[in-house]
């Protein structure tokens, strides 16, 4: 079983509504599938990297060289962890969270994207909120971030719903054009006071030590 070499393929997240996974090679190729629908209206970009623009077959081999560098430039001072939405079963989209000198700053930042099918209906709350149940209560932080440009309802939505402050804001490039990109935190504190319990993470204890917080991997 490739999980005895790399545990992170058992690692799982699961909210009542959703499970979230670190995804296998099949889920990978699920998710190819599904970066060939539309992920936001063709007048937007809500990323600072257009890989939504690109024609098919380029985006979904795109995307798996970036799901499979993740995987192979992991390293204990930085760290992405990618994961495969499920909502009753079926994929949805990814959420990321990533970790720089976890033990130093004891901070991640999340990004994460849904196909527009499956936007508006809660999603995008429920699976922030299942990957800051594992840096809050897995991975002990003390601080969450995350950014999104200013026009970007959902995305602030989700960060203000789940107890986010602003925090500063600086220009960016979108696609040849300056646009402002909010940076937002979620304190401890805070996520305590929101602290759910109907979240649970699996199989963490053999992943610590890729993430910086155990023996070097
Ligand atoms: C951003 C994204 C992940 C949010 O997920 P979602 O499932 O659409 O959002 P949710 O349905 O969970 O909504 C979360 C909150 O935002 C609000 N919201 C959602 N869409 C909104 C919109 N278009 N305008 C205003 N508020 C909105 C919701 O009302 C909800 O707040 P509430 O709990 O206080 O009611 C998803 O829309 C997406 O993938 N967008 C395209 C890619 C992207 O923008 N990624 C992030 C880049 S920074």
């Amino acid at each position: 079983m490739l999980s005895e070499h790399w545990p992170l393929f058992g690692l799982r997240i699961r909210t009542p509504r959703l499970e979230l996974r670190y995804p296998s090679d099949d889920d990978l190729a699920t998710l190819a599938d599904l970066a060939r629908e539309p992920v936001h209206d063709p007048d937007f970009m809500p990323f600072t990297t257009p890989w939504t623009r690109a024609p098919s077959p380029a985006r979904e081999r795109d995307a798996l060289r970036f799901w499979w560098r993740l995987r192979a430039d992991l390293d204990v001072d930085e760290w992405t962890l990618p994961f495969v939405v499920l909502d009753d079963g079926e994929a949805v989209g990814v959420q990321d969270v990533k970790g720089t000198h976890l033990p130093g700053t004891r901070s991640v930042l999340t990004g994460s994207w849904i196909v527009q099918r499956h936007q508006g209906r809660g999603v995008g709350k429920e699976m922030r909120a299942a990957v800051l149940h594992l840096a809050f209560a897995g991975l002990d932080a003390i601080e969450a971030h995350t950014s999104a440009f200013e026009d970007n309802a959902a995305s602030l939505g989700v960060s203000r719903a789940l107890g986010y402050l602003p925090n500063g804001a600086h220009v960016d490039d979108r696609e040849g054009q300056a646009a402002r990109h909010l940076r937002f935190v979620l304190s401890r504190a805070a996520w305590e006071q929101r602290r759910r319990t109907d979240i649970t993470v699996d199989n963490l204890e053999p992943c610590l030590e890729f993430l910086g917080l155990g023996r070097a991997a």
